[in-house]
């Protein structure tokens, strides 16, 4: 699949997200090494700090059905801007993920495409633990 149309996914993807207290939809947009697609939307709780980025949700939506291989997420957001991933996600992202793609799409759908380590550089992983 094409960056532009996993982008377009991602905008899609803002549907099904749930902020009822900020009002910000997120959108994101999974894509496996094998070409399947993952969707997630942001989701809160009235306790505020157990809300779940879209990002995350897609993640965990895919790897709780076997997935294991990734190529790209997409993010898309109410920001007329680029949406970077939260701090948390970068870390999940990279974890569960590795070195994947990351596209944001801004209003006017352009594209910025960073790999995962710009996003996070020096990050702590299996690595580090010995
Ligand atoms: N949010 C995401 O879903 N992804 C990001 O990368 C940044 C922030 C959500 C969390 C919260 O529901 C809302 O956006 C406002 O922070």
């Amino acid at each position: 699949m094409e960056y532009k149309e996993l982008a377009e996914k991602a905008v899609e993807a803002k549907k099904i997200s749930y902020p009822p207290y900020s009002n910000f939809h997120v959108g994101a947009a999974l894509l496996t090494e094998d070409e399947k697609l993952y969707l997630g939307g942001n989701i809160e709780t009235p306790s505020y700090s157990l809300t779940i980025c879209a990002e995350r949700t897609a993640v965990f939506k895919a790897f709780s059905e076997g997935e294991r291989k990734f190529k790209a997420i997409a993010i898309a957001s109410d920001s007329p801007d680029f949406c970077p991933p939260c701090g948390s996600c970068r870390q999940v992202l990279l974890d569960l993920c590795g070195n994947i793609d990351v596209i944001m799409i801004n209003h006017k759908k352009d594209l910025k495409i960073l790999k995962l380590n710009e996003l996070l550089p020096l990050a702590f992983g299996d690595k580090d633990l010995t």
